[in-house]
């Protein structure tokens, strides 16, 4: 009668959350083992639901499929876009650029409205100075000359210095006579002369398609001077 007592004590001693062993390998039919590790085993088995799942995705489903999609429709619209003003640009040269110069021909207005001197009222819009003289240089008698504002040596526009009665130019400092004839600084020559008359209304009319040059004689041209 005494194992009794034994018994019971090691039946006590037995502890209650043993850890459970690892689960033993599965023989299938052919008699292969597997695990959960193993191809075909509970991974495989879990991962294949997965991706039947993503196979049938909803369109509406914001997963990042759908998020490259939307990716690549902002690259084509750019894409897009890029051409499309690219295209734009190249057609713009197919168009001449809209030239607003002024005329080369205007009326001044009539010779009793002009004092002996420089008139500056037609520099900004025209480019010329209007100058009535008592006796020109070239042409021994009184008038008027058109004189260009375009300094010959490099092409700044020279200033009108009435206290010094001279053209000085502000780039390097050229000064012409209100002849026109340069007498200090770089530039080579005299300003330009332009083509004056007298229009069948008795206005002067100016007309600066074409030019008189002083050093190729030309100041003694009748239509470089208006005779008044
Ligand atoms: S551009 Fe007039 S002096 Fe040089």
């Amino acid at each position: 009668m005494a194992p009794a007592p034994a018994a019971a004590g090691a039946h006590a001693a037995k502890p209650a959350t043993a850890p459970r062993p690892p689960a033993a390998p599965i023989p299938d039919l052919a008699g292969k083992t597997t695990n959960a590790a193993s191809p075909g085993g509970a991974a495989a088995r879990t991962a294949a639901p997965a991706a039947a799942k993503a196979a049938t995705r909803d369109p509406d489903d914001t997963s990042p499929l759908l998020t490259r999609r939307a990716w690549m429709g902002l690259a084509w619209g750019a894409f897009s876009a890029a051409s499309a003003a690219a295209l734009a640009a190249t057609g713009r040269f197919m168009f001449p650029n809209v030239l607003n110069e002024p005329p080369q021909q205007f009326k001044a207005g009539f010779p009793n409205e002009y004092g002996v001197g420089v008139d500056e009222r037609w520099k900004e819009k025209y480019g010329i100075w209007l100058v009535r003289t008592t006796e020109d240089i070239e042409q021994h008698a009184s008038g008027f000359y058109s004189l260009s504002v375009t300094c010959t040596h490099l092409g700044c526009t020279p200033n009108y210095l009435s206290a010094e009665n001279k053209f000085k130019c502000p780039c390097h400092g050229s000064g012409f006579r209100i002849t026109g004839v340069n007498f200090e600084g770089p530039a080579p020559r005299p300003l330009e002369r332009t083509r004056i008359v007298l229009a069948e209304d008795g206005q002067i009319l100016v007309d600066k398609s074409r030019h008189f040059q002083r050093e190729l004689g030309q100041w003694t041209d009748p239509e470089a001077f208006l005779k008044a």
